[in-house]
């Protein structure tokens, strides 16, 4: 499954109409390769606040040269701004000196990273500051252009030395579609991060289950927390179960062919993971359907079985591996939401109160969750898979087309995120919902 229009966007003539009829240009984002160097060239640190010294060492650990040098002659892939020492909104000067000098000396797909403190942590005139780095954030991931992103990372009081996880994310090209987010790092629960002796293999040693893992994003997830280190642990209807034996032997995981909301089925995978694996580090809720109807034709089953199997089952299963203590120390519990679920979709209320009630699920166990155990959603937007393979034309051209990035995401882009989650260096990445989205206009 392809984005045909990003093919003629590339071709001679396509190349021409795009210049003279000032179509939409989709640049053709890097993604991750496995043993490449997370980074390809030199990131300009800067700023003044609780975490510019310790920047360049936690880059230096991920093998990311940095520079706190900048030199307009020279190209960078990306920028990193401790703006935790901006107290007050005179400071936000700081934001326009840093990086208006530096954004035409950025390499294709460049990041920017902005850092600061959660504004609920502070007070007065320092809050005020701190929550104007959002909108500035927001802006400029809708102005980088060539493939760029923009985050601003809110890292709280105590967790200056939990970021190492989240900016080898957010500095690669693992993180291609993910734009204009704001993330919490120690705003809930532990503030400090769990060991990663490889960062090449930041997942070694983990178990990890995931639900829908024989086709779509499913599979890109088993892929990635496999390429990471995981043993996947696939989970998916009797229907598939060929494709989910074939898959799992293909990455040496374990499958469990069952139908998530069947009446015992958090028995049953609480009981295989405990039995076969004496636990499970991982959880990925990323089983899901659509019935769209508007309310006034939706079918009583199509209400039910939407909510049945993207948020009552993720519900259960989660309460029962909970309840059993099959997850271990230092687990990860990932949601799969949707931009249907913050914006909203017509023929979707079905599939929005289900992934809306996802981000439910996080904001409840997230201060709940004991012994390092995580709890955070992805949000995808419009990602090329055999369910978006089926909206019309035209209305797939428009989805595709609307965000800062003018294309569609790939399964694998949602993968990587559930991978940064994932790794124990995140156990401090907590109640987060971030969009894979391009940085989409909707719901925005
Ligand atoms: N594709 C997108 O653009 C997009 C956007 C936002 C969110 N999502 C979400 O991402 C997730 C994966 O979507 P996808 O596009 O890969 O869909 P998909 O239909 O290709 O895959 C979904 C998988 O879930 C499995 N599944 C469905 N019901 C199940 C059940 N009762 N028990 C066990 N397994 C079950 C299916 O068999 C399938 O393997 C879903 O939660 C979806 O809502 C997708």
């Amino acid at each position: 499954m392809s984005d045909r229009y990003q093919g003629f966007t590339s071709s001679p003539v396509g190349k021409l109409l795009v210049k003279n009829l000032g179509l939409p240009d989709p640049t053709r984002l890097e993604r991750y390769t496995a043993g490449a160097p997370l980074v390809d060239g030199t990131v300009v640190v800067g700023g003044a606040g609780r975490l510019a010294e310790s920047l360049s060492g936690v880059l230096d650990v991920l093998g990311i040269a940095s520079t706190t040098q900048f030199d307009a002659e020279q190209q960078y892939k990306g920028l990193v701004l401790d703006a935790t020492g901006i107290k007050d909104s005179t400071q936000l000067h700081a934001l326009r000196d840093f990086f208006s000098p530096k954004l035409r000396s950025l390499a294709t797909c460049p990041r920017v990273v902005v850092l600061g403190t959660p504004p609920e942590q502070v007070s007065g005139a320092e809050r005020v500051a701190q929550r104007a780095l959002e909108g500035f954030t927001r802006s400029l991931g809708k102005e980088i252009g060539r493939g760029g992103t923009v985050q601003l990372v809110y890292v709280a009081e105590g967790a200056e030395g939990a970021t190492t996880s989240t900016l080898a994310f957010l500095l690669s090209p693992k993180s291609a579609y993910v734009s204009g987010q704001v993330i919490r790092i120690g705003a809930h629960g532990t503030t400090t991060a769990g060991e990663v002796a490889d960062w090449t293999l930041p997942l070694a040693g983990r178990i990890a289950l995931v639900t829908g893992a024989s086709r779509g994003i499913g599979e890109q997830i088993a892929r990635v927390l496999h390429r990471d280190g995981a043993t996947v642990v696939g989970v998916d209807v009797p229907q598939l179960a060929d494709d989910l034996q074939t898959l799992m032997k293909e990455l040496g995981g374990d499958w469990l062919a069952l139908d998530i909301t069947a009446k015992d089925a958090p028995q049953r995978i609480a009981h295989h993971l405990a039995e076969k694996h004496g636990g499970v580090d991982v959880v990925v809720h990323n089983a899901g359907i659509t019935r769209d109807k508007k309310l006034a034709n939706m079918a009583e089953d199509k209400w039910d079985s939407v909510i049945a199997v993207n948020l009552t089952a993720p519900e259960r299963i989660t309460r029962e591996l909970l309840d059993q203590k099959v997850i271990n120390d230092n687990g990860s519990v990932v949601g799969v939401a949707s931009i249907a679920g913050i914006a909203g979709n017509v023929g979707q209320t079905n599939y929005a109160a289900s992934k809306a009630g996802v981000i439910g699920l996080v904001d409840s166990l997230a201060d709940e969750l004991t012994d390092g155990i995580t709890i955070n959603a992805v949000a995808p937007g419009f990602i090329i898979t055999q369910m978006t393979a089926a909206v019309p034309f035209a209305t797939r051209e428009v989805g595709q087309r609307l965000n800062a990035m003018a294309q569609g995401g790939l399964p694998v882009d949602v993968a990587e995120t559930i991978a940064w989650y994932a790794s124990p260096g995140s156990s401090a990445v907590n109640g987060n919902v971030v969009r894979v989205c391009g940085q989409m206009m909707l719901g925005a």
